[in-house]
């Protein structure tokens, strides 16, 4: 086969970074209401006293992150206006860091200069965390606020939750030299819930929630968009309500609706014609469909991973639907097959819980006569063999498939 010369004609696209998610759009569509609290919230600080801390939630690909971005973005320009008023930024994404631990050690590095980091490990939290209050301590600034985006990693670890928002009140960071406000992100809604009462109240003290993204919102937001992605004249009429229904009816994720409309276009180039028509929007939907949950199930903590193979292992031998108690008997045997910890049966039913949540297990109830009173039955409701798939890839749990492993103690 022969190479075709590179060229750079492109009869569909004119800036496609436009539609990618690192893009910052100019503006915010549709999301007025939470603009507006979000800039109310922030009202202490423009009026020099100590910040309120906020909480936003909401599902994945609904404005969050970006929200924050512009929002914070805008008081530091605007903070010129003001005297004596100077506010920083930090920002950590949590995504990963599966511990309050884990989470300081990023925030002190978020002070240090590349060659001055401190690795993760060998310091006592006490430790790290004193060189984070050291380090709030020192600068110049009337203002810090830190952002803990994706901030449901840590789990049940939340002792960073507890103790940032009140530092200043504790005497760990001295109000005069620096007030400090938390803002925290997450699209579990399950975690906050979870979180000591101690820690939801003072980390939340302003709620904000960012509900999913209707079609027509979907459709807006697609519209700002394409004007600069697409050639004119390159989408067919049809084409942005179809990708804003897709994802309006599923998720109601900016994120997904920008990927399709993305993925429409790339498949239209691919095949060399001048436009984009709605049978590539649902030739790509079927793509994203297939993509995502896998990356969806790749992304789990391993807790879920275990979880899914205990459910896994059960199904292989007709126990499903089953009790969260019977599965946790699975899972506990998978966890020490591979010598992961073992969490408690708490943990593991809001893994199950958040595994129903998106959309991988399916739950109904059984009531059991007068006295037995009434239980949840979980079973798969993915393709056993995708979850296969993703378990066999994992580093951690592949383990648990080959044969003469530790693991045919569970079978
Ligand atoms: N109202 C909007 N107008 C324009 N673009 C938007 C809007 N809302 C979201 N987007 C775009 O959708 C994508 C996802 O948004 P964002 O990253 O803020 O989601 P999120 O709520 O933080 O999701 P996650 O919980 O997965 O982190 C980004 O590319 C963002 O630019
Ligand atoms: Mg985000």
């Amino acid at each position: 086969m022969s190479l075709e010369p590179f060229t750079d004609d492109d009869p569909i696209f004119r800036r496609e970074s436009v539609l990618r998610d690192t893009y910052t759009p100019e503006t915010l569509v549709e999301r007025d209401r939470e603009l507006r609290e979000f800039q109310n919230a922030l009202k202490p600080v423009v009026k020099g006293e100590v910040p309120k801390n906020i909480f936003l939630y909401g599902q994945t690909g609904v404005g969050k992150s970006i929200a924050t971005e512009m929002v914070l973005d805008r008081l530091k320009q605007d903070q010129e206006n003001f005297d004596d008023l100077n506010v920083e930024v930090t920002y950590v994404l949590c995504k990963n860091l599966t511990s309050s631990y884990q989470v300081t050690v990023e925030l002190v590095n978020t002070f240090r200069e590349p060659e001055n980091q401190i690795s993760g490990t060998g310091h006592s939290h006490g430790a790290v965390l004193a060189k984070l209050w050291q380090h709030i301590n020192d600068i110049d600034a009337t203002h810090l606020l830190i952002v803990l985006d994706e901030i449901d990693s840590v789990g049940t670890d939340d002792d960073i939750l507890y103790q940032l928002p009140r530092a200043n009140a504790n005497g760990k960071v001295d109000p005069n030299n620096v007030k400090l406000g938390v803002i925290g992100i997450s699209n579990d809604f399950t975690f906050r819930d979870q979180l000591d009462a101690r820690v939801q109240d003072s980390l939340a003290e302003d709620e904000i929630h960012f509900p999913p993204y209707d079609s027509n919102q979907l459709r807006t937001i697609l519209h700002d968009r394409a004007g600069n992605a697409f050639v004119d004249g390159a989408l067919a009429d049809d084409v942005i309500p179809l990708c804003a229904a897709f994802a309006g009816q599923e998720t109601g994720s900016a994120r997904q609706a920008l990927k399709l409309l993305y993925k429409s276009g790339d498949l239209a180039r691919s095949e060399d014609v001048s436009m984009v028509e709605e049978r590539h929007v649902r030739a790509a939907q079927d793509l994203v469909e297939a993509g995502k949950a896998k990356d969806e199930l790749e992304a789990l903590p391993s807790q879920s991973h275990l979880t899914l193979f205990a459910m896994l292992r059960m199904a292989d031998k007709g126990l499903l639907p089953a009790r969260s108690t019977d599965i946790y008997d699975y899972y506990d045997r998978a966890a020490r097959a591979i010598d992961a910890d073992v969490k408690s049966i708490r943990t593991i039913r809001s893994r199950l819980s958040q595994l129903l949540m998106k959309g991988f297990l399916k739950k109904t109830q059984r009531n059991e006569g007068l006295n037995g009173g009434s239980f949840f039955l979980y079973e798969l409701d993915i393709r056993e063999e995708l979850i296969r798939e993703v378990l066999q890839e994992d580093d951690r749990t592949k383990q648990l498939f080959s044969e003469g492993s530790k693991q045919s103690r569970i079978r």
